[in-house]
């Protein structure tokens, strides 16, 4: 099965909103591998949004990612990467679709509450980043109810 690195933002934890935003995860049927709160340095987020390192906006994203906590977290699935992404809502609220994160939770692109990998292989880079120390393995027995043989 696919994996998409998940994150939610120090805006979504002092909002609150990190039950509900994983419990999105868990009903839609993918399977937490990976789950911790942890208050990044800006050297960590640098690596993490290293692609964006040239933007205007860079230094204000690290400046707020590092503000606060954040939840980081693995979800496991079919289409992982594309659904994870779908179920976040486009970048900037004013286009995120109702029904989605950002489009439920959100108003302003520099605070848009959560994070999810753009590819399978950013994916694999941020997993590894994150969760240097590796993933649990365990058995999701709902599975056979969420997937075709
Ligand atoms: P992430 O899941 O956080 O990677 O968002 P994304 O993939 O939807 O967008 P992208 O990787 O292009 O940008 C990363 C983050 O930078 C966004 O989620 C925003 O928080 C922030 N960002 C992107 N564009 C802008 C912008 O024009 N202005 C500001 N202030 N922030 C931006
Ligand atoms: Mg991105």
């Amino acid at each position: 099965q696919e994996r998409s690195y998940i994150m939610i933002k120090p805006d979504g934890v002092q909002r609150a909103l990190v039950g509900e935003i994983l419990s999105r995860f868990e009903k839609r049927g993918f399977k937490i591998v990976a789950l911790k709160l942890v208050h990044s340095t800006k050297e960590h987020l640098e690596k993490h949004y290293g692609d964006l390192k040239d933007m205007p906006f860079f230094p204000g994203l690290i400046k707020y990612m590092a503000s606060g906590p954040v939840v980081a977290i693995v979800i496991e699935g079919l289409d992982a990467v594309k659904t994870g992404r779908a179920m976040l809502g486009a970048t900037k609220p004013l286009e995120s679709a109702p029904g989605t994160i950002r489009g439920d939770y959100a108003l302003a692109v520099g605070r848009n509450i959560c994070h999810g990998s753009d590819s399978v292989e950013n994916a694999q880079k941020e997993i590894d980043l994150w969760f240097p120390e590796g993933i649990v393995q365990y058995t999701d027995d709902k599975a056979t109810w969420i997937f075709e043989n």
